[in-house]
């Protein structure tokens, strides 16, 4: 009698033959390094829920950025910790702010690398929510519109200091559009927008809020970031970006939400990318550090998860590791 047929398994059966028919190849071009950035000076403070990750000051920002360029890694994305915050965000429109000093100080040290702005107000208002806030005796709401204002003003900063791309998380809507405008009316036709089209509201950016120290004074982000139950809403948003001018569009978090990315990359056909946030980093340290899960493996299995789905690229805290993971 033959033997069963093995039909999938024949193209497993030897290294060479799994890689001549692999499907997906992750590589350190696929990825993005975010980088935090304090006031001070030769700083580079831990985050105690981040391990690996630090906050950087302006002159020492510059050494993850050149890293970042000499193992392939093409762009870093920059979030600022600014030394005061107030209720109109006015650390993230000004023009010696904390990004703004430091995309300068990067892409005067590795002009090749591609340095993205992350345009939001969280880290810089003394609320920590991503706008401007409208209080009433018991609740709270996002003004859109004054909000949007603020949005203009950063964008236009942000272009100016350098940045190669403005990348909107707020979620305000109409943001895309208000950017291009503000661009476009200021000389930085060719600067290009990341929308962050799809953003959850999400557990997996606790870390993060240690992070940025972010973490809203009072009430939660779900008024306007989006019910981490819905997908039809997110082609919604992603269409309504899209419309307003986005040249690329991002899916966050990204674990959580591959499905959400898949059909976002596969109706919009733009350069998409996915946010692999805090939470999803911290998950991995810490499985790794406690022993249960092997760190290499593991992150490397979940970019590639990721990059399957349908991300042409990866925002994630393990891009050095992973690159150096890559080219050994
Ligand atoms: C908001 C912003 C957040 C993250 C990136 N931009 C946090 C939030 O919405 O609370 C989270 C990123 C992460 O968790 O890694 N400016």
């Amino acid at each position: 009698m033959a033997f069963p047929t093995q039909r999938l398994r024949r193209l497993r059966a030897s290294a060479g033959l799994r890689a001549m028919v692999r499907e997906t190849e992750l590589t350190p071009r696929d990825l993005v390094l975010p980088l935090f950035v304090r006031p001070g000076k030769g700083e580079k403070r831990p985050i105690r829920s981040m391990p690996g990750v630090y906050q950087w000051s302006v002159d020492t920002v510059v050494g993850p950025a050149r890293e970042a360029a000499r193992l392939g890694v093409p762009a870093v994305i920059l979030f600022g910790i600014p030394d005061k915050k107030d209720a109109r965000a006015s650390g993230a429109y000004a023009k010696d702010g904390i990004v703004q000093r430091a995309a300068r100080a990067v892409k005067e040290a590795v002009p090749g690398l591609v340095v993205i702005a992350d345009l939001c107000f969280c880290e810089y208002t003394d609320h920590g929510h991503c706008g401007v806030i409208r209080k009433s005796r018991d609740s709270f709401i996002l003004d859109n519109d004054a909000t949007l204002e603020l949005v203009a003003k950063t964008a236009r900063s942000q272009a100016e200091a350098g940045f190669d791309v403005v990348a909107p998380s707020g979620m305000a809507d109409g943001q895309v559009g208000v950017i291009r405008k503000a661009l476009d009316a200021s000389g930085h036709r060719d600067t290009p927008i990341l929308a962050y089209a799809v953003k959850y509201s999400s557990a997996f950016y606790g870390p993060f809020r240690d992070a940025a120290e972010s973490p809203p004074a009072f009430g939660d982000r779900s008024t306007y970031q989006m019910d981490p139950a819905n997908r039809d809403e997110a082609l919604r948003e992603a269409a309504l970006d899209v419309e307003e001018g986005a040249d690329m569009l991002m899916v966050k978090p990204a674990m959580a939400y591959l499905d959400v990315l898949l059909e976002v990359r596969r109706r919009f056909g733009l350069p998409t990318a996915a946010y692999s946030v805090s939470g999803e980093y911290a998950m991995v340290k810490a499985a790794a550090e406690k022993g249960w899960m092997d760190e290499k493996r593991t992150a490397l299995e979940v970019l590639t998860g990721i990059k399957r789905a349908g991300a042409d690229f990866i925002l994630t805290y393990h891009a050095l590791d992973a690159a150096r993971w890559l080219g050994a």
